[in-house]
């Protein structure tokens, strides 16, 4: 795989892309809980959000990655639901959200704790409608994905909002994705998707190599076979993302992807996957905001 170390420890920098793809997940986020909390007779909304690469929670400059976005936009969001609320002369409601933060790197998980522990606190003292328990695990994602399965199980979560931000394009099964999707009710994935990588090495045209590093996609031979026969030809590059997202698009009823361009040359997509409409509409309508970050 093609992917990038991240050196949490000394301070990583923060890319403009990663800007780009924060401030989507930052407003996602609100929107999701505004949404999720609306019915005026609803008291109570158990979420969980598990970040499976979450990264040490800040960046070089101090901004903050997903794990601490998670955070703070579950605060800002029960303030806003709730203020609402009042103002309406309605009850409010109380959000508990189990938060599992999950990263490959010891480093990035230990300097993440001392990110969260202080916002954490600041929650428990000020917020009194918002429940939040963290848990960590350091391990590769698949390898962690079983136990963050059974803490799921364990707590009876329906609603999942899974950050699947990894670096490069094979760090996830697509069968983990179809098992996400089909194992909760209200299931969401955001999942970064490095395709020029993967488009750099389709094009080394090696049938063995590509049949192993397209098995995680669950793409079949035939498929490849029709890639090989454009090869040569102009619509190829068309024709491969075409497949590649088409595998995707198996995943879930809801499959949105965006595509981000790195003035570096190389793209990935930002995918996200629903199994509701209305999860859908907050994404592509957040999209539609962004319109001017759009680059297809
Ligand atoms: C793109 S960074 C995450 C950034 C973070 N989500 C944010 O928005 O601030 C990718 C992270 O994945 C971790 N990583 C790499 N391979 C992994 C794997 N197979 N499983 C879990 N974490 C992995 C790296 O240590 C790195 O911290």
């Amino acid at each position: 795989m093609v992917g990038k170390q991240y050196e949490w420890a000394d301070g990583a920098k923060l890319e403009d892309h990663s800007r780009r793809k924060h401030k989507i997940l930052r407003e996602y986020v609100f929107d999701y809980i505004s949404v999720r909390c609306k019915l005026p007779q609803q008291e109570r909304f158990r979420l969980a959000i598990v970040d499976g690469f979450a990264g040490g929670g800040r960046y070089q400059c101090g901004t903050a990655g997903s794990p601490i976005i998670f955070l703070e936009e579950l605060r800002r969001a029960i303030d806003a639901v709730n203020t609402h609320r009042t103002v309406q002369g309605i009850g409010s409601i109380e959000i508990e959200c189990l938060l599992i933060f999950n990263d490959a790197s010891r480093d990035a998980i230990e300097l993440l704790k001392t990110h969260v522990a202080p916002i954490q606190a600041e929650i428990a003292q000020e917020c009194s409608k918002l429940h939040v328990r963290v848990d960590y695990l350091t391990e590769y994602f698949e390898g962690a994905y079983p136990k963050v399965k059974a803490l799921l199980d364990q707590g009876r979560y329906r609603s999942v909002l899974f950050n699947l931000d990894q670096c490069g394009d094979s760090h996830v099964e697509r069968n983990t994705i179809l098992d996400i999707m089909h194992s909760y009710p209200s299931a969401e994935i955001f999942y970064t998707f490095m395709i020029s990588s993967l488009l750099a090495f389709l094009k080394k045209n090696q049938p063995e190599q590509l049949q192993a590093r397209l098995n995680h996609l669950g793409l079949s031979s035939a498929d490849i076979e029709m890639l090989n026969g454009v090869m040569s030809k102009n619509n190829w590059l068309g024709t491969a993302e075409k497949i590649v997202f088409d595998a995707f698009s198996w995943c879930a009823p809801y499959v949105s992807p965006f595509s981000i361009n790195n003035p570096g040359g190389w793209r990935y997509w930002l995918i996200h996957f629903a199994n509701a409409f209305r999860a859908r509409q907050v994404y592509n309508n957040i999209l539609h905001d962004n319109a001017r970050l759009r680059t297809h």
